[in-house]
């Protein structure tokens, strides 16, 4: 049975926004019916509380959007891959960006060794990230332990990105490419820079490790 009133509040807000936009920018339809070139591709969590556009105050047009359960790239889903591939070599964004948050409910059933169901084999490789840093993660107080594997998620992403072909090639083609890694605070609507940016094959490994140390040292209250 369809919520009418749920729909209806939804259609209501629609028209509501759409002429407000127009009011702003009478053109702004008629530009985005024809072209679409946003320079960021935004890869996030699914969570409802993330909206990519909202967030960095982007128009729509502006972001290219690929989000999921924990904000992961996986070389084997074909949905990702294809977001990122249309997005690196068809619109050719300078940008993508993996962004992650904090409190996240993936990175929490991760942490955890109870069974959720289907989605375990969705983060299994975030509890591949927890086991691997197993031991660097006992020194992080407990109560700081999940905003801790939330980051380094985030970083392995990033890795995982730019070890991608799509990557290796668009960099091997001197294509003007950057990756990045943030991660948003719901406390406060911020988002911080975990300070995993490449921008060439081989920039990344680096970085990447830099960022791993720092994010324990900081989180272990170092
Ligand atoms: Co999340």
């Amino acid at each position: 049975m369809i919520d009418a009133k749920g729909m209806e509040l939804l259609f209501h807000r629609n028209r509501q926004w759409a002429e407000d936009m127009v009011a702003r920018d009478p053109a702004f339809f008629s530009r985005l019916l024809h072209q679409q070139s946003p320079r960021w591709l935004w890869i996030g969590c699914s969570d409802s509380r993330v909206p990519a556009n909202q967030i960095v105050g982007l128009d729509p047009g502006e972001v290219f959007v690929h989000r999921n359960v924990g904000n992961l790239v996986h070389p084997g889903d074909l949905n990702c891959m294809s977001v990122l591939q249309y997005a690196v070599e068809v619109l050719q964004v300078e940008h993508v960006i993996v962004c992650g948050h904090y409190g996240c409910g993936g990175v929490k059933a991760a942490m955890e060794d109870s069974a959720h169901g289907l989605i375990d084999y969705w983060i299994w490789s975030i509890r591949e990230i927890r086991d691997r840093h197993q031991t660097d993660l006992d020194h992080v107080p407990q109560e700081r332990r999940v905003d801790a594997l939330c980051e380094m998620n985030v970083i392995e992403q990033v890795e995982r990105l730019s070890e991608t072909k799509i990557l290796k090639e668009a960099w091997s083609r001197r294509q003007d490419l950057q990756v990045h890694g943030i991660i948003y605070s719901l406390a406060d609507g911020l988002i911080r820079d975990l300070e995993v940016s490449a921008g060439a094959r081989g920039d990344a490994a680096p970085a990447m490790r830099l960022a791993r140390e720092a994010t324990l040292a900081r989180h272990a209250g170092q």
